[in-house]
């Protein structure tokens, strides 16, 4: 009765990973327990979510290098991967959230998250393009669109262009606070979108991404993120990021998600195979750490373990 925080299955998003292809389901190997689906395996994996009583997932996709460009075009392709697996998950679970993955890296041939000119990514004309693609996502079906972009200005643009288009009811997910981090090193190899060792194309993500030396910064980020339209502040990564959470949810009247992102994820995977640590004892721990910090929703790789145990 006295305890202050509990975790529920509802408190999970699950990420995905799609790929092209018939019967794929390819193991990730820096994320294991994780794969890239094609679209028939995903149907599956829906299915299991689903049984476990996941309610939300959160959809990344990997292009293949040939539709890849500066400008990210295939992005808003109608007939794209991204739009086809909305379509797919609503066919076959309806009743599930799907939140969409809003950023140029996957598309970008130079790997960065908006279009690089001259050595800078230019914000923008950016916007412009995020505008175009979450646009495109909310036509095929997307619940919410989770620009990770991090550029300035997106969240009132990508709301404008869906309440101009009458899609007022897709919501906004915006990844406010997202640090320059390391930890997302096993995410770049899963879809293969790590930037470009290349003249002139920048080297990191540092120019639009967080100082993981700044908390003001963050406070300040999800503040002009909650004035410019967005439903849900997401704080990224997690565990090392636990104080922002905290801060952030004295000064916000939204509910705030985590993501655990994948080096998290690969550290308990690779510590609890030497034996080093208790598995599920320390995942439980960590998901509960998110809450106890102030976050109502935590999109985690852990998803299916931790409902596993909490079912
Ligand atoms: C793309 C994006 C990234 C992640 C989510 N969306 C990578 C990046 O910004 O380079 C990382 C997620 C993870 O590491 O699990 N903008």
């Amino acid at each position: 009765m006295v305890q202050e925080n509990r975790l529920h299955t509802s408190d999970f998003i699950a990420p995905l990973f799609i790929v092209e292809g018939k019967q794929v389901k390819e193991p990730i190997p820096s994320m294991p327990g994780q794969f890239r689906f094609s679209l028939d395996t995903l149907q599956e994996e829906i299915k299991q979510l689903t049984d476990l009583g996941i309610q939300a997932v959160l959809l990344f996709v990997k292009v293949d290098a040939a539709q890849k460009d500066e400008t990210g075009s295939e992005a808003v392709n109608a007939n794209g991967l991204m739009q086809r697996a909305i379509k797919t998950i609503k066919d076959v679970a309806p009743q599930i959230l799907i939140m969409t993955d809003v950023a140029l890296d996957s598309y970008s041939s130079v790997g960065h998250d908006g279009i690089v000119d001259n050595g800078k990514v230019i914000n923008d004309e950016t916007n412009e393009q995020l505008g175009k693609m979450a646009l495109s996502h909310a036509k095929a079906g997307a619940d919410m669109v989770a620009p990770s972009d991090m550029m300035d200005g997106r969240v009132a643009h990508i709301r404008l262009v869906l309440d101009d288009a009458n899609f007022t009811d897709c919501g906004i997910m915006s990844y406010a606070a997202k640090y320059a981090s390391a930890f997302y090193g096993p995410f770049r190899d899963a879809l293969g979108s790590a930037p470009v060792d290349q003249q002139d194309i920048p080297t990191d993500k540092k120019t639009y991404q967080m100082d993981p030396a700044n908390s003001q910064e963050a406070v300040k980020e999800c503040l002009l993120d909650e004035a410019e339209g967005a439903d849900i502040l997401m704080i990224k990564p997690g565990l090392p990021y636990l104080d922002i959470i905290n801060d952030v949810s004295y000064q916000t009247q939204l509910p705030i998600a985590v993501y655990q992102v994948s080096g998290e994820y690969a550290m308990l995977k690779a510590a609890a195979e030497k034996g080093w640590l208790d598995h599920d004892a320390v995942m439980l721990e960590q998901l509960i750490a998110f809450k106890r910090a102030g976050a109502k929703m935590i999109a985690t790789y852990f998803a299916k373990d931790a409902a596993k145990i909490l079912s």
